[in-house]
């Protein structure tokens, strides 16, 4: 905002982690109008630099996000860095009175994400999360079939792919369930239209898997309306690969739908002839998100990653790592009570009472 309180003409953007993502993420703001890149933070200076250099920007760069904050305009900042970075990195800009659009998970953990959703609403400050894969033409027509036929009781997806990243994904614990499930568990959250309760999950190391974590799971969720969302997934699953929407299945009143996660949506009722329903086109992944991002800057509607919607999808991660290492089935509640326990002792004995106040009402969860 501008002392006038108008909106500004252009927004400045401090893009914070220089990796693969946050490239991906320059590109984006470079593409979209009214916005202008003042700073590219990274621990890794060298990569802050040849990232800002390719693009032919002349910006500071910075190891620091508090310190880019202090030093470069900022009308809202990208946090692109490693999950366990996202928190210090989010926390600095919302004190600073800067709106944060984070890269998916939040924060690794439901407690701390509890807490920047208070600290968020202590400042008024908005903190959303881009969840891009909620985000297609694809997955909206698959939930308008969905819906058409009365809405999912049984939802399904399958999640096969073989990536060789390299890097954090190779060593951290439970690299399908933590650092990509997040993103079918929200998919299922946006097509059912329901919250999830309850989860049954098992993770495991096949044999043959590349990666230190358990790179394999399954899972079984109850959601509020009685449905059940299956999961099946694998990061070291060669041929016969998924797309990296996955491949679903939702059963209905009305019949059946099916989405490969890239081309078309199929539709069958009983008797009727499977059909092939049109995909429209329109804004996806990233950029549909920084839409939603802005328009919420202007004004506008919430995003759907706002962190206080965002984080039952997160709790959903949470839920089924617990689940898989404890063997029982876990509530969602026993969760958000747990972590806000964890957060609420946290802000009390730092004496943060703002963020406390709103903690110790939110015992099932942050209100949507
Ligand atoms: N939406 C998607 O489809 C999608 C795809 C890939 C990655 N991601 C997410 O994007 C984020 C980044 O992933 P990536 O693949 O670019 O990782 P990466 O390892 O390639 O890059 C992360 C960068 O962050 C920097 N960094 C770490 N801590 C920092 C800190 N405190 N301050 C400043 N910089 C810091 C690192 O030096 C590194 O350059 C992750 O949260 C990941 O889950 C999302």
């Amino acid at each position: 905002m501008t002392a006038g309180g108008e909106e500004p003409a252009v927004r400045e953007v401090v893009i914070v982690g220089a990796g693969g993502m946050g490239r991906a993420w320059m590109d984006v703001v470079e593409a979209r109008p009214g916005l202008r890149a003042s700073a590219v933070v990274d621990l890794d200076l060298s990569a802050a630099r040849s990232a800002a250099a390719e693009r032919g920007w002349d910006v500071p760069v910075f190891t620091d996000a508090a310190e880019a904050l202090r030093d470069a305009p900022a009308d809202l900042l990208l946090n692109v860095t490693v999950p366990e970075a996202h928190r210090v990195v989010s926390e600095a800009a919302l004190r600073a009175g800067v709106p944060v659009l984070s890269e998916k998970p939040v924060t690794p953990s439901v407690a701390d994400a509890m807490r920047l959703a208070a600290l968020s609403e202590a400042c008024g400050v908005l903190l959303a999360t881009s969840q891009s894969r909620r985000h297609s033409p694809g997955i909206s027509a698959f939930r308008d079939a969905v819906r058409s036929l009365g809405g999912a009781g049984q939802l399904e997806a399958q999640f096969f792919q073989n990536p060789r990243f390299g890097g954090f994904r190779d060593v951290m614990p439970s690299p399908l369930l933590i650092d990509m499930a997040i993103h079918q568990f929200d998919q299922a959250r946006f097509l059912l239209g329901s919250e999830p309760e309850s989860v049954y999950c098992e993770e495991f190391s096949p044999p043959w898997s590349w990666y230190r974590g358990a790179a394999a799971a399954q899972a079984i969720f109850r959601f509020s309306d009685g449905a059940r969302f299956g999961y099946a997934g694998s990061w070291c699953a060669d041929g016969l690969t998924t797309s990296w929407n996955g491949s679903w299945r939702a059963s209905a009143p009305g019949g059946s739908a099916t989405w490969d996660g890239e081309g078309a949506v199929q539709v069958e009722g009983p008797g009727e002839t499977a059909q092939d329903l049109p995909v429209g086109g329109g804004s996806e992944g990233l950029d549909a998100a920084l839409t939603e991002f802005l328009t919420a800057l202007d004004g506008g509607d919430p995003p759907s990653g706002e962190i206080r919607r965002n984080i039952r999808s997160l709790a959903m991660v949470e839920a089924a790592v617990e689940s898989a290492a404890s063997g029982v089935r876990v509530e969602l509640d026993a969760v958000f009570a747990r972590a806000g326990a964890a957060a609420l002792a946290e802000a009390r004995a730092s004496g943060e009472m703002q963020i406390a106040d709103r903690l110790s009402a939110w015992a099932g969860g942050p209100p949507r």
